[in-house]
C-alpha cells in the first residue's frame, strides 16, 4: 500500500497532509526516513514511527479504556469532558466507537473499535456477552434483593422481564450482578424496580474480559490499551 494512504487511513490526516508528513521526513520504516509518499509497503506486521513514535499498523482496531466518572459517551459532549478526549487523535480520526455506553458517572471497563460487525456483535443481546458490574447500594442487600434479580424484574421498555445471570453481595451494600442486557441504565433500573439504590455504579468486566487481570492488569483509571486477538478471543468465554 502507499505510504500516503497507510497513513491517512491509520489517522494522520488528511492525504495532503500525510503526504506534507512523509515529505517533511516525519515518518520512518526501520529506523530509516521514507520521504516517498507514493512509496508501495508492505502492511503486515508493520512498524512505523511519525514524529518520533512509533506505531504499528493495524487493519482495524480495538481498545479498552478504563472510563473514570465525569465523562460521557459522546462525540459531542454536552455537560461533561466526553470519553473520546482520553484516547489519541489518531484512534479518535480512524473513528472509533464505544461499544454501547456508560453513564456519566459511571466508571469501568469500556471497549472500543472501528470494526462495525465486532460492535454489532458484542452489542447483539443475541451473543448474551455478559458485562459485570459492582454497584454501592444506598440501602442493604439482603437475600430478596438478589431473588428478584436473579427472577427478572419488570422495566417499563421491555417486553419481558429482565433477569441478572448472576448477582451476589460483596459487602452488605456492594452487590456485583452481571446482565447480557446493553440499555439505558438497565442496572440501575434493574436495582430500582428491585427495591433499592444504585449510588455508585462500576463496570469490572466484559465477557470473559476483566479490569485488573490478564490484558487489562495496571489498566489505571484513564488509560486504554490495544486488545490484540487473544484478548478478544476472551470477549466470548463459551467460544
Ligand atoms: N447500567 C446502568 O444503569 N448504567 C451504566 O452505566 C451501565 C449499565
Amino acid at each position: 500500500m502507499k505510504l500516503e494512504r497507510i497513513l491517512q487511513n491509520q489517522g494522520f490526516g488528511s492525504r495532503r497532509q500525510c503526504r506534507q508528513l512523509v515529505e517533511l521526513g516525519e515518518v520512518r520504516i526501520g529506523g530509516e526516513i521514507v520521504d516517498n509518499p507514493g512509496a508501495e509497503i508492505a502492511t503486515a506486521g508493520l512498524v512505523f514511527e511519525v514524529e518520533g513514535e512509533a506505531w504499528t499498523y493495524r487493519e482495524k482496531t480495538y481498545l479498552a479504556l478504563y472510563k473514570p466518572s465525569g465523562y460521557e459517551c459522546s462525540h459531542e459532549p454536552k455537560h461533561h469532558r466526553g470519553v473520546y478526549s482520553l484516547l489519541p487523535h489518531q484512534l479518535v480520526a480512524r473513528n472509533v466507537q464505544s461499544v454501547g455506553r456508560l453513564d456519566v458517572d459511571t466508571t469501568g471497563l469500556l471497549l472500543f473499535s472501528d470494526d462495525g460487525a465486532f460492535i454489532h456483535n458484542l452489542s447483539s443481546p443475541k451473543k448474551h456477552v455478559p458485562k459485570i458490574y459492582r454497584a454501592e447500594l444506598a440501602e442493604d442487600g439482603s437475600e430478596t434483593l438478589i431473588q428478584r434479580l436473579l427472577a427478572g424484574v419488570d422495566l417499563i421498555d421491555e417486553p419481558l422481564p429482565v433477569p441478572a445471570l448472576t448477582a451476589r453481595l460483596l459487602a452488605p451494600r456492594t452487590l456485583e450482578m452481571s446482565v447480557d442486557l446493553g440499555k439505558y441504565h438497565v442496572v440501575k433500573r434493574m436495582i430500582a424496580a428491585a427495591g433499592n439504590h444504585v449510588e455508585q455504579l462500576h463496570r469490572s468486566g466484559f465477557g470473559g474480559l476483566s479490569l485488573g487481570e490478564g490484558c487489562l492488569a495496571g489498566l489505571a483509571e484513564g488509560e486504554w490499551v490495544y486488545l490484540e486477538a487473544a484478548d478478544l478471543q476472551q470477549l466470548h468465554p463459551a467460544a
